[in-house]
């Protein structure tokens, strides 16, 4: 949510910068804003809408060999120029760019103006640029330290400053913020994505650290300036991987990379033998993995609908009772935290300030948590016990789709894991270790029916309203597929229990709403397709997602639209039922021509509460 890139070289930096804001725009995309040291000191540039639109009304003459830039998801005031970042003092002497949420923006706000200060924007950012600006000290980073020790909140920031021309400084805390270093140049960012082409040689700054950055080097401290020891290290990242490549969307080239990040999250974490998952990153033994009498998993969004998938995997293989919350609530209900209780949170960013929260919660409550979490050294991987990486690769599209699956894989190894130190036969190991070996080729199956399912989008693209209807495993299933059409369709989809139809939602169900069933061929087959009866005598259409075999039980001609994916084990197979839906939700995006990567309102990891 939001992103930063910075740079200070011997080249134009604003080519640079807005080619790392482009690549960061999926973190917001409300407005976006470039500041510039050059010969006749600092301009600032910034406008609400998207990048380019910023890129084609620079002012001419625009130039500098160190700035900073920031594409912006607004959480204080609208989304318009003067709030867009930079932000800068009266005089324009300091530029600041700032990711997070100053907490106590208000009493700052209000001292400033009591001393005077005339503030041009509606955002808690602001604060920062007149705090560095009015500093004693004589140093930039000396500034920028004064200023944040009466700053409380979260940042990840970049400051320029007119008298200290060599150098940016910036700062971290809670919003990360990594030094790329290149050819007697260097780069500063959110995120790796928006300086990968330029360099791979990195320093993720730890919260609560600052970092003075010349074109030759940087140096890192605390936030009283004593100094810390923080070396770049140059990571194994092909540049490729982030970019859409022939693909038309980033969520295209990212469905499709499903059975590769699928294989890369199961590599060397089954066990054949015994028929069981090893998952070193844990860091329990088999006594300590015993002991645990309930879990609880703890994500938001798709991240906590997999939670539920989760849940259900490690009811029925491990026969531990297990639930998954919404972890923006979590916290708010001053939860109960068990020591015999296994606390997973799950999220793709690991930057999720929710999920992030409600780690701290039960940590701080001495309870023990870990991670299914993807981007390596993120907050919330660093926050907890343990884990398990989800190796799904960077995802740039919004809505998540491969990270989501590598989360019930995740939770698929964990299940095993646990279950085979407890009442799972070495058989039952064995049987969903070959299911989890032939998923990477079934995801393949579902998305050669990309045809069929973009035909059925285009037409339910047309509804203003739709069900998205499953039972027990296949109810976050509904939920899933329910979040992602939603989300990029902006079309109304509501999941529901099919059993619970009959209760209240049947009053809305005509040939105007169409239902998404999820009637997979297990013990509830029947009362499922029962349901479906219910609905088609209302003449609802349908589409029908289950596999080959389930008797539809004569629904009339043209009722249902049948969907037929592969089948695997019954525990495995909610994952091979949550791909059709990504493409459904994608094609109806599509049909309607919404923008897919970045749906309206919304942007990737959302670290604010
Ligand atoms: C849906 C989606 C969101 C995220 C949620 C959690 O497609 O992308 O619902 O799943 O914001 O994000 P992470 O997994 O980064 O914690």
């Amino acid at each position: 949510m939001c992103g930063i890139v910075g740079y200070i070289g011997s080249q134009q930096a604003v080519p640079l910068l807005t080619e790392g804001l482009t690549r960061l725009e999926h973190r917001g995309y409300d407005s976006a804003g470039l500041a510039v040291l050059g010969t006749t000191g600092l301009k600032v540039a910034k406008r609400a809408g998207r990048v380019r639109d910023l890129s084609e009304a620079l002012p001419k003459r625009f130039a500098g060999k160190v700035g900073v830039g920031h594409t912006r998801w607004a959480t204080h005031g609208p989304a318009n120029d003067v709030n867009a970042h930079p932000h800068t003092d009266a005089k324009g002497l300091v530029a600041v760019v700032h990711n997070g949420i100053i907490d106590n923006a208000a009493a700052l706000r209000q001292r400033l103006s009591d001393e005077g200060v005339e503030l041009a924007s509606d955002t808690d950012s602001e604060v920062v640029a007149h705090l560095v600006a009015r500093s004693e000290a004589d140093t930039l980073e000396g500034k920028v330290s004064d200023a944040l020790s009466a700053v409380e909140g979260t940042y990840g920031l970049a400051v320029l400053h007119v008298d200290f021309p060599d150098r940016l400084v910036v700062a971290r805390n809670g919003s990360p913020l990594i030094v790329g270093v290149g050819e007697r140049e260097m780069y500063v960012a959110s995120d790796l994505a928006a300086i990968v082409r330029h360099t791979t040689t990195v320093a993720h700054l730890d919260d609560g650290e600052i970092a003075t950055v010349t074109a030759s080097g940087f140096t890192t401290y605390r936030l009283d300036l004593t100094r810390t020891a923080r070396d770049a290290t140059t990571l194994d990242i092909d540049p490729a991987e982030y970019d859409a490549g022939e693909h038309e969307s980033f969520m295209r080239k990212e469905m499709h990379e499903q059975p590769h990040a699928a294989e890369r999250v199961l590599r060397g974490r089954l066990d054949e033998r015994f028929g069981t998952a090893h998952l070193g990153g844990l860091n329990m033994d088999a006594r300590e993995t015993r002991a645990i009498r309930r879990v609880k998993i703890l994500g938001c969004g798709s991240a906590y609908y997999v939670g539920q998938m989760g849940a259900a995997l490690l009811e029925e293989l491990a026969r531990i009772p297990a639930d998954a919350e919404a972890a923006s609530e979590f916290r708010y209900r001053n939860p109960i935290i068990e020591p015999d209780t296994l606390y997973v949170a799950v999220s793709q960013s690991g930057e999720t300030i929710d999920t992030l929260l409600a780690v701290q919660e039960v940590r701080r409550k001495g309870g023990r948590v870990i991670g299914l979490v993807n981007v390596v050294g993120s907050a919330i991987a660093r926050e907890c016990d343990g884990g398990i990486y989800l190796h799904a690769g960077p995802e740039v599209a919004v809505a998540s789709t491969k990270a989501l699956t590598n989360m019930f894989l995740g939770f698929a190894l964990l299940a095993l894991q646990l279950g085979r130190v407890r009442d799972l036969s070495i058989a039952d190991g064995r049987r969903l270790i070959a299911g989890l070996q032939r998923l990477p080729e079934q995801i393949e199956q579902v998305l050669a029916q990309e045809d069929q399912l973009a035909e059925l989008a285009g037409r339910l693209a047309g509804a203003e309203s739709l069900f998205f209807v499953g039972r027990v495993r296949g109810f976050p299933v509904a939920r899933e597929g329910a979040q992602k059409f939603k989300e990029i369709s902006y079309r109304h989809a509501e999941a529901y229990q099919t059993s619970e139809l009959k209760h209240g939602p049947l009053a809305l169900i005509s040939p105007e709403v169409p239902t998404v069933a999820i009637v997979p061929d297990d013990e509830l087959a029947e009362r499922n397709v029962a349901a479906l009866h219910e609905i088609a005598a209302r003449r609802g259409p349908l589409v029908v997602l289950t596999h080959e075999g389930v008797d539809l039980g004569g629904l009339p001609d043209g009722a249902a639209e049948r969907v037929v994916v592969p089948r695997n084990e019954r525990e495995l197979d909610p994952i091979l039922l949550v791909v059709p839906l990504q493409l459904l939700a994608y094609h109806a995006a599509l049909a309607l021509g919404h923008d897919i990567d970045k749906p309206r309102n919304l942007a990737k990891s959302v670290t604010v509460e």
